[in-house]
């Protein structure tokens, strides 16, 4: 097992379709994650990608009268590597399922399977529903009601399926119910959180069937390596993503150091993919199973699952639009807890943002700024003697850097900006406290007016550095305003350990004055 890196995967999204707020979600806290954990000074490696074979992309292309492979192209180019751009994603590689790496890597891995026996051939017939590429089995296969009348449909999320029989290989999951159940057991946090740690249990207590993994009545996937009459079945070409883009096959240097991956994050509905069959696969292939698997909830819309089949899918530029990269990554890092369902709302969105970071955030910071240019005309003075109310401040920021790094740790960002928040809020109660105006007015020399100011710019100095991973965008231009780059160096260069050791900031500091970070939204659109 590899200790020096840390290795984090997103799902890699289906482009039969354009990215909506959910997927920007998952890859949006894997960013927050790995900033967070580079800044701790790991080796992180962040990888999300698409996932482009199967008879779903493949239908959508002939639906638009697109070669496959166009349409995958266009789709990946115009709206999910944008996605990264417009969402200030920092991930260190993308991988396309369509890309040779992954092809080669895939089938070296399938081939391995087929030298070591853990896959056979077997006639296969069974219900298949294409919007979730997955089988249904027979219980869970109802009549169609309205649009579906006269269709069978899966009772799992209600999507058509089709009867499909055909002459498959065949991985035998079924073997693998003891040892997994072993490895739930012995590494209670392989799957996260409990909630979904206890589903997988019991769903593999209640026993396994053998998979089909290939399908020969179509060829928009990988050649089985050993039979071109078969393609791999999309989800376990797919789940390959996460050890081809680490150099399977290939790269036997970096793959020994990304693997076993950190940390797989996925939502909720395709936990039983990377919790039961990717372990099991790797299992068969002799491979180390990942670390952790985090499953995170639903976002809701009006109560109901955002999805690409509802159309009721938001996409991320509506509210990047008008809130801005980094209020979108704020809102869904606060607001929601990661592992748990969880209603948006315009309105929420635009509450929080006046309130939190427009009021909260925004305002603290072009204050305090403001003041030093006033007072001493933007040089940072030398403190004068702390008092306990500066102690204060030093305390609140050692504990809340402690806190967030506790948080992420336990994969909870809406904890760690919780946690980071009562900076801002501590310093805004000490700045209205201290009112430095007040002792300015009654003596321009009283020590304690630089050593009010000196706390304060502190405290942004801190907030830089802990918000830097979650608002990438203000917590630079903040960087800047404290002039901290010349001495203390790149903000991105600063570690969340070093940040509550206090008195950074150089006597003579040129502070400017912070644009305006989260200038007010006056016209509420309808969402
Ligand atoms: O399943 N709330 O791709 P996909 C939160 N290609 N997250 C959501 C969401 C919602 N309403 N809707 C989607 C696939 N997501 C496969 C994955 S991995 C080897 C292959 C997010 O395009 C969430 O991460 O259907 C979910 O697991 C993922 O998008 C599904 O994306
Ligand atoms: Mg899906």
């Amino acid at each position: 097992m590899s200790d020096s890196s840390f290795y984090v995967t997103t799902p890699i999204y289906y482009v039969n379709d354009a990215p909506h707020i959910g997927h920007g979600y998952t890859t949006v806290m894997g960013d927050v994650l790995t900033r967070w954990h580079r800044q701790r000074g790991e080796d992180v490696w962040y990888l999300t990608g698409t996932d482009e074979h199967g008879q779903k992309v493949l239908r959508k292309a002939q639906q638009n009268g697109v070669a496959p492979q166009d349409w995958v192209d266009r789709l990946v180019e115009t709206e999910w590597k944008p996605l990264l751009e417009l969402l200030d994603v920092a991930n260190d590689d993308f991988i396309r399922t369509t890309e040779a790496r992954h092809e080669a890597g895939a089938q070296a891995f399938w081939q391995d399977l087929h030298e070591r026996g853990a896959v056979y051939k077997g006639g296969f017939s069974g219900w298949y529903s294409v919007s979730g590429e997955e089988f249904v089995g027979d219980d869970d296969v109802r009549d169609g009601e309205g649009d579906d009348e006269g269709q069978k449909v899966s009772a799992l999320d209600g999507s058509r399926v089709e009867y499909v029989t055909e002459e498959n290989y065949f991985f035998p999951l079924s073997k693998y119910q003891d040892q997994l159940l072993a490895l739930y057991e012995e590494r209670p946090d392989f799957i996260q959180p409990e909630s979904a740690r206890n589903e997988i249990v019991a769903f593999v207590k209640r026993g396994l069937k053998d998979l089909s993994i290939s399908r020969s009545t179509f060829d928009w996937g990988i050649q089985v390596p050993w039979d071109h009459e078969h393609v791999m079945y999309v989800w376990i070409e797919a789940l390959l993503n996460y050890v081809t883009a680490a150099g399977y096959g290939v790269d036997q240097e970096k793959f020994d150091r990304l693997w076993p991956a950190s940390i797989h994050l996925v939502g909720k509905d395709i936990a039983r993919f990377h919790a039961v069959i990717w372990p099991a696969m790797l299992m068969a292939a002799g491979q180390p199973v990942p670390h952790r698997v985090f499953a995170h909830g639903w976002l809701l819309v009006g109560g109901q699952k955002m999805s690409k089949s509802k159309a009721n899918g938001i996409r991320p530029d509506e509210l990047v639009s008008v809130f801005g990269s980094d209020a979108y990554r704020y809102y869904f890092s606060r607001a929601l807890t990661f592992g748990s369902d969880g209603s948006i709302s315009y309105e929420d969105m635009h509450a929080r943002y006046h309130a939190e970071l427009a009021n909260g955030f925004g305002n603290l910071a072009s204050r305090v700024a403001a003041m030093v240019g006033k007072y001493f005309d933007g040089a940072l003075p030398a403190a004068g003697e702390s008092t306990d109310a500066e102690q204060r401040i030093i305390d609140v920021v050692a504990k809340a850097v402690a806190d967030a790094d506790a948080a992420i740790e336990a994969v909870a960002p809406q904890d760690a900006v919780a946690a980071v928040w009562r900076i801002v809020e501590e310093l805004n109660g000490y700045i209205t406290e201290q009112a430095p105006w007040a002792v300015a007015k009654a003596d321009p020399d009283d020590p304690r007016l630089a050593t009010i100011l000196v706390t304060a710019t502190e405290g942004l100095r801190a907030l830089a550095v802990l918000l830097n991973p979650v608002m990438p965008k203000a917590a630079l231009a903040l960087w800047g305003s404290l002039g901290a780059e010349p001495t203390l160096g790149a903000l991105a260069d600063q570690r969340i350990d070093g940040v509550a050791s206090w008195g950074q900031l150089p006597v003579g500091a040129t502070i400017t004055k912070v644009p305006s970070l989260f200038p007010r939204i006056e016209t509420p659109e309808a969402s």
